[in-house]
């Protein structure tokens, strides 16, 4: 994003400061987060919260640096309609803001105690995946390739209905998952008199 958002914008990095906190931040605050992936597992309690609690900060470095990418476009907005390149970045960019900022939510334990073994996880996996890092990669292919060959993109529109039908299959893919997510973690709080998981078959699937 940092290389290639400037670039194809044709404008200097917002900010090269925040850069520059946005990296050291996500190098020191990233690597005590890890235990988020193990909460309500034999990992000492303390470990979980630690987890948790920098698993929280981030959301600061994380939107810092979408704001550096979305502020970088300042003044060239009118291109990110007509530059498919710039759309992808744009989608890519804007994703990255809605996966870090759920990722910190899911870190919660009492979140976290409904969201795990469920598809809200699965979810949250795909914004990042394809809305991140799916779309800055094709942002960055139909940038570089015409570059590095000399040459015009072959057809503009069919980049364009590219980025649209990427855009709306995420849509299709994400809403259905964070549907059942959601449903499943309802389930989660239902019980038989007995004690018993009232919905536990979603389980063995
Ligand atoms: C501030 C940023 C983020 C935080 C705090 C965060 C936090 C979390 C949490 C709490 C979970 C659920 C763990 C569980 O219940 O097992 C999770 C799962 C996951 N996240 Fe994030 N997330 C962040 C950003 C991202 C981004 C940007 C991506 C992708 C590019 C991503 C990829 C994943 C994946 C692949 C999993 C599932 C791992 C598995 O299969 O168990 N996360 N994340
Ligand atoms: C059309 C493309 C894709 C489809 C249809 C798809 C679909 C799925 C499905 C159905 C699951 C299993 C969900 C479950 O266990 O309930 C899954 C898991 C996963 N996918 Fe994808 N996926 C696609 C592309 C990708 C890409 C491009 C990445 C990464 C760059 C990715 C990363 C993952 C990860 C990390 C998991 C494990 C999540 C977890 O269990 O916590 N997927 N995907």
């Amino acid at each position: 994003m940092y290389y290639f958002l400037p670039k194809a914008a044709n404008r200097p990095v917002y900010s090269y400061r925040l850069s520059i906190i946005h990296f050291w931040a996500l190098i020191f605050i990233y690597i005590w987060a890890g235990p988020h992936h193990l909460l309500y597992t034999s990992l000492p309690d303390w470990a979980q919260s630690l987890g948790m609690v920098f698993s929280l900060m981030l959301i600061a470095p994380s939107w810092g640096g979408m704001l550096n990418g979305l502020l970088t476009l300042r003044g060239v907005w009118d291109k990110v309609r007509e530059e498919p390149v710039l759309k992808f970045m744009v989608a890519a960019v804007t994703a990255y803001g809605m996966a870090t900022f759920e990722g910190p939510m899911l870190s919660i334990k009492s979140v976290n105690a409904i969201s795990h073994y469920t598809d809200w996880t699965v979810a949250h996996v795909h914004v990042g995946a394809w809305g991140w890092n799916g779309m800055l990669t094709f942002g960055v292919l139909y940038f570089l390739i015409p570059l590095l060959f000399r040459t015009k993109l072959y057809s503009v529109k069919l980049a364009n209905w590219h980025f649209w039908l990427g855009s709306l299959g995420i849509v299709f893919y994400a809403v259905p998952m964070y549907w059942a997510g959601w449903t499943q973690s309802l389930m989660w709080k239902e019980f038989t008199p007995d004690g018993f998981l009232r919905y536990g078959n979603f389980l063995k699937q």
